[in-house]
């Protein structure tokens, strides 16, 4: 029989080390000379260290515009705190989305003097007509994260649909699925995803085949597997193993970034310093 060949992997790519904040440590998979960018989306860090030296100076007060960040937290505790009155921890196994639009000024701070810290941040583009839209929260703690069981493949659907269960997180712009995958050996999470989305796997933890007969590959712990465009998603654990899949539409709009701004323009970067430095954000 025939069906929809599976998404192969295009490349794969591993982090770079790099610091960022005040000097937290973390690698940086996508927004890095490797893989610089996959749009829609930006930048992608992990961070995962049991030596507080690494986290412990956290990322003081600093501004976004134009796009959105995602924090997923896997172990740890962060402190959010905004200059429009926004504060909360991020708690293991919480999720912030946050959209800057035209800007906001925040500091992302641990909440702990030692421990494991570990988890992700996903920076997403916003379309030209949502950039300079009002900063907005999605936040959900780890309850709220629905849970799909697939045989010996578990499911925290983060976005997207999985089986007819829908994570949290609405964004129409990009229409993003993300979805942590634990894998048992040869359990098998197979996932649709629409036609002409980019699409990414990162195992955290253990090995996994992607695709299926010749085209298969196996992404190992700390790969990063750019996917192919294409039919459903198979991931095979190739031991336990724990993944990370996002994919979202591609906006194919002219990027104009600089740190922390992401806009269309040159023009529109340079009022996005001066609107920061001015106070306006
Ligand atoms: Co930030």
């Amino acid at each position: 029989m025939n069906t929809l060949a599976t998404r192969g992997v295009a490349r794969l790519v591993r982090g770079m080390p790099t610091s960022d904040g005040a000097g937290v440590k973390l690698t940086r998979l996508i927004g890095q000379p490797q893989l610089a960018d996959l749009d829609p989306f930006l930048m992608l860090d992990e961070f995962g260290t049991d030596n507080p030296g690494d986290y412990i100076a956290g990322f003081p007060d600093h501004p976004h515009r134009g796009f959105e960040t995602v924090t997923y937290m896997l172990d740890g505790r962060m402190r959010h705190r905004d200059n429009h009155g926004h504060e909360g921890v991020l708690v293991p196994g919480s999720v912030q989305w946050m959209t800057a639009g035209r800007g906001i000024v925040h500091s992302e701070m641990p909440q702990q003097q030692e421990g494991r810290m570990r988890g992700f941040q996903l920076w997403i583009n916003l379309p030209a007509r949502d950039k300079m839209t009002a900063p907005r929260y999605q936040e959900f703690g780890p309850q709220q994260i629905p849970q799909v069981e697939l045989g010996a493949a578990r499911v925290k659907v983060i976005a997207g649909s999985v089986e007819g269960v829908t994570g949290p997180i609405v964004q129409p712009a990009t229409e993003p699925t993300y979805l942590d995958v634990e894998l048992a050996p040869a359990s098998v999470f197979t996932h649709t995803l629409p036609a002409g989305h980019a699409a990414f796997t990162y195992v955290y933890e253990g090995a996994v085949q992607i695709g299926e007969g010749d085209s298969a590959a196996t992404a190992n712990s700390h790969q990063l597997a750019v996917l192919t465009d294409g039919g459903p998603v198979r991931l095979e654990g190739r031991s336990r193993a724990r993944v990370i899949l996002v994919a979202g539409r591609p906006l194919r709009e002219p990027v104009a970034k600089y740190g922390p701004f992401v806009m269309n323009t040159r023009e529109e970067l340079m009022q996005a310093f001066e609107d920061f430095q001015q106070g306006r954000f």
